[in-house]
């Protein structure tokens, strides 16, 4: 019988057969303990010498780190075992003996492990990240299919930028211009009217030349836009998604959240609603909080985000930013056109901004004078200014950056972890 080493709980005292990738060993001379993993979970097979075929024994000796394998044994409950489960081996094959593993048990430097990024995800702890990221996905995409978002596919080459044009990949499309999408949102406006409720879930490029520890050069997004919705209903989507999300991972992923030493009790209490603080409230916290030179109509920076966040222990939205510092798409408010019907998600423990959202101007007229403002094409533009003529309405939408959350809910220090092979600013190899 094949098994993995995630379902060997059903094979208590039973005979399996295991693919496995051998980690580590250990003897005691009459003993063989072998650490082994196949990708869903690790186990110790254990063999003793006067009881296997001598040439198996000796099989086993030479196994070096990483080396692959079948191997045959009985499984065996253990309360000792971290799985709870041990293996009795009586057999194994070596499919390849491994070449010196260059990631040995010992400490590395990050650049020589990302480096070999595509060996450190054998890993346990990088295998924990990334399974809780997987999980981070199912479950956001779960509560939007669930709650009647329909899945659209943006495209990847774009004619035009969506959110500004200072970092730009460019590309040739034969005798065209072209770059890599910056966000699906213009074309999950004109999906939202056709499908009123939908998401694009996708990677998207920034050719940011910053170097810190929330920014990727690809990264992916997940991107809701809904039709007859306005700012406020936006945020309430917002805080249930991101709520929905983290519970499912304490739920599911309890043993990779132990394993990467998380702090699940922070955790615990991401439950909507969360707070809002405007713009104008989050400048009056930062010149009472150590930042008094702040001026009103400035952006935040990594430092004023994390102090904002500190003061609460949920995610915070900063809502309502000044006008001149957002994209050319976001509606004024009507009452006070200097802001935007905006905000921004703050994860906290310093996290940053994990989601950007906002309402879209759904007037033509403004949306053209914006156009001239920014320095936008008509031509390029002229599609999206058609959603705003054939039947206009009130929509809003936001973009939730995947690796910032993934970096917060796993409690990690970079962002360079959360993405199984990482895009950044002197980074393309793996
Ligand atoms: O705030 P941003 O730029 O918003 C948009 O792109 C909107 N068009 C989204 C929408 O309304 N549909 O980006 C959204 C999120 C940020 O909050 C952040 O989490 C993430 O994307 N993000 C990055 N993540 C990693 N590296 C970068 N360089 C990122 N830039 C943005
Ligand atoms: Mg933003």
């Amino acid at each position: 019988m094949q098994a993995t080493i995630r379902d060997l709980s059903q094979y208590v005292g039973q005979e399996v057969r295991l693919g496995a990738w051998m980690y580590n060993k250990r003897s005691s001379g009459k003993i063989q303990f072998l650490q082994l993993r196949d990708g869903t979970g690790t186990i110790q097979g254990v063999l003793v010498k006067n009881q296997v075929d001598p040439a198996i024994w000796e099989e086993a000796q030479k196994l070096t780190q990483e080396s692959s394998l079948y191997v045959w044994g009985t499984v065996r409950e253990d309360e000792r075992a971290p799985s709870g489960y041990e293996m009795d081996v009586t057999k194994i094959e070596t499919i390849q003996l491994a070449e010196e593993y260059p990631i040995a048990n010992k400490e590395h430097g990050t650049d020589f492990l990302m480096d070999h990024r595509h060996l450190w995800i054998r890993s346990s702890r990088q295998n924990a990240i990334l399974k809780i990221r997987a999980e981070i996905v199912r479950s956001i995409r779960g509560y939007l299919d669930q709650n009647n978002f329909t899945l659209v596919d943006p495209p990847i080459l774009t004619p035009s930028s969506a959110e500004g044009t200072t970092n730009l990949f460019h590309t040739k499309y034969f005798d065209e211009d072209a770059y890599l999408t910056q966000s699906g949102q213009l074309y999950m406006e004109a999906a939202a009217m056709a499908f009123n409720k939908v998401y694009s879930f996708g990677p998207t490029f920034r050719a940011e030349k910053s170097k810190t520890r929330r920014h990727l050069i690809e990264f992916w997004m997940i991107e809701p836009e809904m039709a007859f919705v306005d700012q406020e209903e936006n945020m309430k989507v917002q805080e249930e998604m991101v709520s929905y999300a983290v519970q499912q991972v304490l739920a599911n992923c309890a043993s990779e959240l132990k394993l990467l030493g998380r702090d699940t009790k922070a955790l615990e209490k991401i439950q909507a609603p969360f707070p809002r603080i405007s713009y104008d409230e989050a400048v009056e916290l930062l010149h009472r909080e150590g930042f008094p030179e702040f001026q009103w109509g400035e952006d935040f920076g990594a430092p004023h985000e994390t102090k904002i966040a500190e003061s609460f222990d949920k995610p915070v939205f900063i809502t309502n930013y000044p006008t001149g510092i957002k994209a050319f798409y976001m509606k004024p408010d009507p009452n006070r056109p200097e802001v935007v019907l905006c905000s921004d998600m703050i994860a906290p423990e310093g996290y940053g901004e994990i989601i950007g959202g906002s309402q879209r101007i759904d007037d033509p007229e403004l949306l053209a004078e914006r156009f001239k403002e920014y320095d936008l094409s008509d031509e390029a533009y002229r599609w999206y200014l058609d959603l705003r003529k054939y039947g206009s309405v009130p929509h809003s939408g936001f973009g939730l950056g995947l690796e910032r959350t993934v970096a917060w809910i796993c409690g990690l220090e970079h962002v360079r972890e959360t993405i199984p092979f990482p895009r950044m600013l002197n980074r393309l190899y793996p």
